[in-house]
């Protein structure tokens, strides 16, 4: 029988700088009161110099083994989901792994923009599977203050930096169906254009900023999210009244409530870290993960769902039993 992937352990990284929407007010055409009505952001964690997608991705890690009560020995490969990598190469994955004092198995970063981590599960649940892996550190970590365009207050307003990680420990768990139940990961890539980064390494003077159609990412948002979401629970035989805890890609309030009408969840089961975290892309949905798993609303055997889109499109979700 193919093993499971048990969440062993959680761990996350914000930076220490906060930025709230006043501070963000006075150098930006924007108001506290359109950020909130309109996202339900309130403040965003920016990232100081040394504190890099692998810096963070490191410090998340860490937090996630010793939550697992593992070592850096019992780690097989890191998959590192990220859109603001240190470098092109090596990997971001790899400097965590040599920070870490890990020195077997594999690694690489994973592009899926805010969909990383779901992507990222999904790839890593299927090694332990098939008996690739036995532990993986699965990892979203972004400082995406470095590539936001200042003049486009659309956007500059809307995202933070931060880290957040998972162990997977492959097992048969204590319970009968505890660990990954499913993901189910889907990209559509005639609508790359919708939402983007206008430049990368590989292009001639061009960093790169984001530029996005907020409106049309909304739409595609609701949409898509709700399919993954029945898509799992369909795969499962479950329906939404066994889902103890949604922990939604943290992009937009209205999109978040949203889907936990859908599922006619009580607001109190939805985990929200977007007032305090803003969009943070791939470490949005570990970055919530944790705050839930470390305050102790999410508990051992309960059923969590998570769900994430961004750029690309890309989407998914992941059903997990804890
Ligand atoms: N402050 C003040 N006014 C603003 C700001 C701002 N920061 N930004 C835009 N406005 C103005 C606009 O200029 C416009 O003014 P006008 O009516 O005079 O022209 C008005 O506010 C409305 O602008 P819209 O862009 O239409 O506002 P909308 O209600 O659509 O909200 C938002 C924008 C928040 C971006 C929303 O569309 C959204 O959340 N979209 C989805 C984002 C998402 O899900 N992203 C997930 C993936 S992210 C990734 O993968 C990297």
């Amino acid at each position: 029988m193919p093993s499971r992937s048990i969440l062993a352990g959680i761990g996350a990284y914000l930076p220490e700088r906060i930025v709230s929407n006043a501070e963000l007010a006075l150098t930006v055409d924007t108001t506290d009161a359109w950020i909130r009505e309109r996202t339900g952001i309130q403040q965003r964690h920016f990232s100081a110099p040394h504190e890099t997608a692998a810096f963070m991705g490191t410090e998340a890690a860490k937090a996630a083994l010793a939550d697992a009560g593992a070592l850096p020995s019992d780690v097989d490969g890191i998959i590192l989901a990220t859109s603001t990598p240190d470098q092109a190469f090596p990997a971001t994955a790899l400097r965590v792994q040599a920070a870490l004092g890990v020195t077997k198995g594999f690694g690489f970063d994973l592009a899926a923009a805010c969909a990383g981590f779901i992507y990222a599960l999904s790839v890593a649940d299927s090694m332990i599977k098939c008996g690739q892996a036995k532990g993986v550190l699965v990892i979203g970590s972004e400082v995406y203050s470095r590539i936001l365009n200042w003049q486009d207050r659309g956007t500059c307003v809307l995202f933070g930096d931060g880290a957040g990680a998972v162990f997977l420990r492959a097992g048969e768990g204590t319970g009968s169906d505890q660990g990954i139940l499913s993901t189910h990961i889907h990209a559509q890539g005639t609508l790359g254009d919708i939402l983007y980064v206008d430049g990368a390494v590989g292009q001639p003077d061009k960093p790169g900023h984001l530029v996005m159609h907020g409106r049309e990412v909304f739409r595609h948002a609701v949409t898509r999210l709700a399919e993954a979401v029945q898509e799992a629970l369909d795969a499962n035989k479950l329906t939404a009244d066994d889902v103890d805890w949604l922990v939604p890609h943290q992009a937009n309030r209205r999109i978040i409530d949203a889907m936990g009408r859908k599922l006619g969840l009580a607001p109190e089961r939805v985990v929200i870290t977007v007032e305090d975290h803003a969009n943070t892309s791939a470490a949005s949905v570990p970055l919530a993960l944790c705050q839930a798993w470390k305050d102790g609303r999410i508990k051992r055997g309960e059923l969590v769902l998570l769900e994430a889109l961004g750029g690309g499109l890309v989407w998914g979700s992941a059903l997990v039993r804890m």
